[in-house]
């Protein structure tokens, strides 16, 4: 990194951030009654590239929504904190809406601190850079390792406004949505906020249509961490034996994503792992997406030590920011 630009970046690493255990995790979820492989598993770097693509489809268009909604409310949000903020972003945020509240930040108050979470040095390096670059009045602090992880341990700092957008807290269905809430909650100190990005529930068709899209990205997204598991296992699963799809549960509010097994087959998983069976139809879970309502959202908060200061869904109501407030401690 440019000299000029290292004064304003600092960087931290948590030692075994890569905590995950891919072969384990993929032969116990594949031996399981209902079979399913964990969903950060589909962003290796084929995965992300293929979700870079997922979000310019017409189809699927939480993104779009958010940007429109960020440009409303931006400077809204940012007045809120009272002061000059740091923003605590969990995912490194490349995209222009970071940048929409980084530049309402300095508008206001001519300064900004910036944190970002993220497990790929990669992208949060990429995302300083341009940051930095772009903003002279900012600082970045890039904090890499499993938002669980690093939230434990981040320090808090008063006036933190924490972002988590793009709908993000949906691919943390039931409990676990709380859990992460709750280590945001533990990584801020008293009335600091948090910004959620949310997909809203909405007709089926609209909802089913964002995850099956017509030219098949999101097929490849999906089919892709079964291709991992090839390439990083060394296993033969024939990918082409399975066909995506993506249902809206109305039980769980969630779009479950699944891989189907078009025939009946066995695969070898190689180096003395065994085989694993399909029948024809079964189906491999590779992903809940859940889709919320403005009563889960402000239980999710009060379950998590919040409280809701602002609600600001879409005009047709299809996508919404929300702006929680942590309560004291106690
Ligand atoms: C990253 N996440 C919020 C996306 C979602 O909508 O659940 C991932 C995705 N999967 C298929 N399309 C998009």
């Amino acid at each position: 990194m440019h000299e000029n630009l290292e004064n304003r970046y600092r960087e931290r690493i948590w030692e075994n951030h890569v905590a995950e255990d891919f072969e384990r995790d993929v032969l116990s979820g594949l031996r399981a009654a209902q079979k399913s492989i964990p969903s950060k598993y589909l962003y290796d770097a084929l995965g992300s590239a293929l979700f870079e693509a997922i979000v310019l489809l017409p189809e699927y268009d939480l993104p779009r929504r958010e940007i429109a909604l960020l440009k409303r409310y931006a400077a809204t949000i940012v007045a809120t904190v009272g002061g000059p903020p740091r923003l605590l972003e969990l995912g490194s945020g490349s995209s222009e809406k970071t940048h929409l509240l980084i530049e309402a930040a300095i508008e206001r108050y001519d300064t900004v601190r910036y944190t970002a979470v993220d497990i790929s040095l990669g992208a949060i390096r990429a995302a300083a850079v341009q940051l930095l670059e772009r903003y002279p009045q900012i600082a970045v602090d890039a904090l890499v390792g499993d938002y669980f992880q690093v939230l434990a341990d981040v320090p808090r700092q008063p006036r933190t406004l924490a972002l988590f957008l793009g709908s993000n807290l949906g691919n943390y269905p039931g409990r676990r949505g709380c859990e992460l809430l709750r280590a945001i909650y533990v990584a801020l100190t008293p009335h600091d906020l948090l910004l959620l990005g949310v997909d809203l529930r909405k007709n089926r068709e609209t909802m089913e249509r964002a995850y099956n899209d017509p030219i098949g990205v999101t097929a490849a997204f999906s089919k892709n961490v079964l291709a991992r598991v090839n390439r990083e296992l060394g296993t033969e699963i024939a990918v082409d034996n399975f066909r995506h799809v993506a249902i809206f549960d109305d039980s769980t509010g969630n779009i479950e994503a699944y891989l189907i097994a078009e025939r009946a087959a066995s695969y070898a998983m190689g180096n003395g792992r065994g085989a694993v069976g399909f029948a024809e139809g079964e189906r491999i879970h590779i992903e809940s997406s859940h889709k919320f309502t403005r009563e889960e959202i402000r239980s999710l908060a009060a379950d998590s030590g919040f409280e809701e200061r602002m609600f600001m869904p879409d005009d047709d109501a299809g996508f919404a920011l929300a702006l929680l407030e942590r309560r004291d401690d106690g």
